[in-house]
């Protein structure tokens, strides 16, 4: 049995579902573990076969703890097969949804100098009701002024719930 491990970086939580439902996918399978970005600083990642990160989008930018981490893993990172998936809401537009179309992958790809074996990306959430008066008012005009829902009463789940099984059987079928 292969082990993996899913590490997430995230700050409103929907990554974290994200990776909860490829752990759930993979465990039948896999010898595996998931933890968030902090928690993984003492993991010691030369014990996995596969290491999945996940790392969603705030103002345009991925963490930099993210960078840090890359950084400093790249040689084990270089020796495992990895998977990197980028969570953000212009990915909801098919024209900006794959690894190849995503300003945030490209960029990540690019800064970090990291080359995953597998990429993907994936619409995030948007819950107003969860934000502070000013992120949500800001989040509500980049919406409005991209064509997005605006209603701040409600929660929209843009993500490709399929694609995100897919993705995963894609490393079972390995
Ligand atoms: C304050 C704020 C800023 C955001 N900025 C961006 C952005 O610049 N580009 C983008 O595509 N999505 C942006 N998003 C959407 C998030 O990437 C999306 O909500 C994602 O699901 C968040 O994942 P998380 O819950 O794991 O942090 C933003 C969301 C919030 C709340």
């Amino acid at each position: 049995m292969k082990s993996c491990l899913i590490i997430f970086s995230t700050t409103d939580g929907h990554t974290k579902k994200i990776c909860e439902r490829i752990f759930n996918i993979l465990s039948d399978t896999h010898k595996i573990k998931i933890l968030d970005l902090s928690g993984a600083y003492f993991e010691d990642l030369s014990n996995y076969n596969i290491i999945i990160v996940g790392a969603s989008i705030r103002y345009g930018k991925h963490k930099k703890e993210l960078y840090e981490f890359i950084s400093r893993n790249r040689r084990t990172l270089e020796k495992t097969e990895t998977c990197f998936f980028s969570v953000n809401a212009v990915a909801r537009k098919s024209e900006k949804n794959s690894p190849s179309t995503n300003p945030y992958m490209k960029k990540f790809l690019k800064q970090s100098g990291w080359i995953p074996d597998h990429t993907e990306v994936f619409a995030g959430e948007i819950d107003y009701k969860k934000y502070k008066f000013f992120d949500k008012h800001i989040i509500r005009f980049i919406m409005w002024l991209s064509g997005g829902p605006t209603d701040t009463s409600r929660k929209y789940d843009f993500t490709n719930w399929y694609n995100v099984q897919l993705f995963a059987d894609r490393l079972i079928n390995k």
